[in-house]
């Protein structure tokens, strides 16, 4: 494929992106926020430092990655490219912004450091802008199988609806990573690719353990156990692999964690293929 009529695709893609963050932010907010449910004892001791963390992970600023997506544009000619990020790291500090909101309801207080936050940041500043999608990707895998849980640990309406809200907003994004993946990696041989979707599914598998060991209380209090966590993750990550490399070949597309989405919801990748 000549280099301009990448360019146009990457281009195309971006602008697909950017209609679909602008058309998800109309509708951000339409959460049932006076619903006047408060947590159980028991309930907030299973979520509060999990939450804590959680919310703290969702703010990342993001500086960085937007100054390699930069760096990205100008080297493809995807001048959207940066707009489209800047617009996913906006939906993930809504997140963040959102489940401050629900915490203060609760009076549970807000953290500022964190050793497993600090831990991802510190690889991503090591990363070049693959790397740190990945570690992020990985993030926003795992984030799928928590949120399930979250929801189903307290009976607040509130907090369902929230999940509801950010795992439609999460399969959008990983999405946006396999397409973003796919791009990266298309001159790399076949035997690389495979590698190293091979070492950053160990990756996975090892912060499935971290995750465990910081989260268990919210995945108990829903009735989940590690292999449930460890089969979710791995499920959505098979996923991602498929659509990110079956993108440069060309085959269909696949629907990420499409098990807990509502029936109907579109992808934008499908509009940018029309
Ligand atoms: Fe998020
Ligand atoms: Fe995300």
């Amino acid at each position: 494929m000549s280099t301009k009529k990448r360019s146009n695709e990457s281009l195309a893609t971006s602008r697909v992106w950017l209609e679909h963050f602008e058309t998800n932010r109309l509708t951000a907010e339409d959460l049932p926020w006076d619903d006047g449910y408060l947590l159980t004892p028991s309930e907030r001791r299973a979520i509060e430092r999990s939450v804590q963390q959680f919310q703290l992970g969702e703010g990342a600023q993001g500086r960085r990655l937007l100054a390699r997506g930069q760096a990205q544009a100008r080297a493809t000619g995807d001048i959207l490219f940066p707009e489209a990020l800047t617009l996913l790291i906006r939906e993930e500090q809504r997140h963040s912004s959102q489940l401050l909101r629900f915490m203060r309801l609760q009076g549970i207080p807000a953290v500022e450091k964190h050793w497993v936050d600090s831990v991802f940041r510190w690889v991503r500043v090591l990363a070049g802008l693959e790397l740190e999608l990945r570690v992020l990707v990985t993030a926003e895998i795992i984030a799928v199988p928590y949120y399930c849980a979250l929801g189903g640990a307290t009976r607040s309406a509130l907090l369902r609806s929230l999940r509801k809200r950010i795992l439609e907003d999460e399969a959008g994004h990983l999405q946006f990573q396999a397409s973003m993946l796919s791009r990266l990696e298309s001159r790399r041989s076949q035997f690389l690719r495979r590698l190293l979707w091979q070492a950053h599914r160990w990756f996975l598998v090892g912060t499935c353990c971290v995750v465990w060991i910081e989260h268990r209380s919210v995945f108990a209090a829903a009735g989940r156990l590690f292999r449930d966590l460890l089969r979710d993750a791995i499920s959505e990550f098979s996923g991602l692999e498929r659509a990110a490399r079956s993108r440069g070949a060309k085959a269909k597309q696949i629907d990420l964690t499409n098990r807990f989405l509502p029936a109907g919801t579109t992808r934008p990748e499908e509009g940018a293929s029309q």
